[in-house]
């Protein structure tokens, strides 16, 4: 089969990364007769684009029949993908979930393509494979390859997150509290935990008893499952008053000492990496420069000069495409090769 004839849903289709699934899968090819665009209630008959020259018009997520589809790309919070996904996967269509609801469920695969695509496998367990958060992917994404050379024991890192990874209410919350200053309009915080605007917040998610947030905790879980388990992590996450990119310093130790010149080598010929030039200090990428490109920047690369075993470096992606809509889509793909080859065997 074609992959165009593929019958896909697009659930919480009206929200940052639903929007951004649409508009990637209008990019690779996917045709939009067999698009299904789906969110709450409340946006039932609305019209979304689908690429450049398509529309599509929002159907309700209590209504639709999932035996109509064949994949369906969730992102509708946690809750609603929590009691969905498992119907729409009970009636034979494979759910592709960017929540965190499924991504610790060790019979459920946690899928970045260019890391573990072997993974594939079990989606067949429980019909549902998981998307990972939007932080950690990126740096899996720089990690892999290097692990696969030299062995890391241990990563610390601090992120630098946009407000479009707290979904569209936080992005308007940053509009106003920026506007407010001008206008004179109250605008107080009550999508994020503090006032973003002219700000930024060491607080993503809820904090656990170990003092770390969920959001660094998910991070460090992340890793284990789709890397190597033996790989420690540990993170401080910070929202900072930036629309769409993410960012983050990573300090990594290995099992040996690894040259910044050899880190570099592997890291320009790895998939999904773009390396900013690694003469010029000055050439870093930042939020702006990310925003709307599908490749995860490494920047910064430097030897760690607390360790004897470690190298530095500065990622900046955006969080909306590798973070979250363009993996999904990938995994899409990935799916989409795996059955085509199991049913030609
Ligand atoms: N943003 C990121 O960088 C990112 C990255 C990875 C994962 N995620 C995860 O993806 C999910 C969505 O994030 P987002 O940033 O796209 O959020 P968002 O902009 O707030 O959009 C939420 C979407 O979910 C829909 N929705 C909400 N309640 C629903 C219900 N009861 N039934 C059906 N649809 C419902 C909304 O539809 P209406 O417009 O009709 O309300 C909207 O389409 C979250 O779980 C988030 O953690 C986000």
């Amino acid at each position: 089969m074609d992959k165009s004839k593929l019958k896909i849903a697009v659930v919480g289709a009206t929200g940052n990364v639903g929007r951004m699934m649409l508009n990637i899968l209008a990019a690779r090819g996917f045709n939009t007769s067999q698009v299904k665009a789906i969110a709450s209630s409340s946006s039932l008959g609305k019209k979304i684009s689908f690429g450049e020259d398509d529309v599509l018009t929002v159907d309700s997520l209590s209504n639709f029949d999932f035996s109509t589809v064949d994949v369906a790309l969730f992102s509708p919070g946690g809750k609603v993908s929590a009691e969905y996904a498992p119907k729409a996967a009970a009636l034979g269509c494979v759910v592709i979930d960017n929540t965190s609801y499924f991504r610790d469920d060790p019979k459920i695969p946690l899928i970045i393509p260019e890391v573990n695509a072997e993974d594939i496998r079990d989606y067949k367990n429980k019909n549902i494979i998981a998307n990972p958060n939007c932080a950690i992917a990126p740096i899996a994404l720089a990690l892999k390859p290097l692990h696969d050379e030299i062995a890391i024991k241990r990563v610390v890192v601090s992120t630098y997150q946009s407000v479009s990874g707290a979904g569209k209410a936080a992005m308007k919350e940053l509009d106003q509290q920026t506007r407010s200053l001008f206008t004179g309009t109250p605008a107080p915080a009550e999508n994020l935990p503090r006032p973003i605007a002219y700000n930024l917040i060491p607080h993503i998610g809820i904090f656990l008893e170990s003092g770390y947030t969920d959001e660094e905790s998910k991070m460090r879980a992340e890793l284990k499952k789709i890397l190597d388990s033996t790989i420690e992590l540990s993170a401080t996450c910070v929202r900072v008053p930036v629309f769409v990119g993410h960012c983050s310093s990573v300090h990594v130790e290995f099992e040996e000492p690894f040259f910044v010149s050899e880190a570099l080598k592997i890291l320009k010929n790895a998939p999904g990496i773009q390396v900013m030039d690694a003469d010029d200090p000055m050439d870093y990428a930042t939020p702006l420069d990310a925003a709307g490109q599908d490749d995860v920047f490494v920047s910064r690369l430097r030897q760690d000069t607390s360790h004897p075993n470690g190298l530095v470096f500065w990622t900046a992606s955006d969080n909306l495409r590798k973070g979250a809509a363009l993996n999904a889509v990938q995994i899409l793909e990935l799916l989409f090769e795996y059955q085509s080859k199991q049913k030609a065997a």
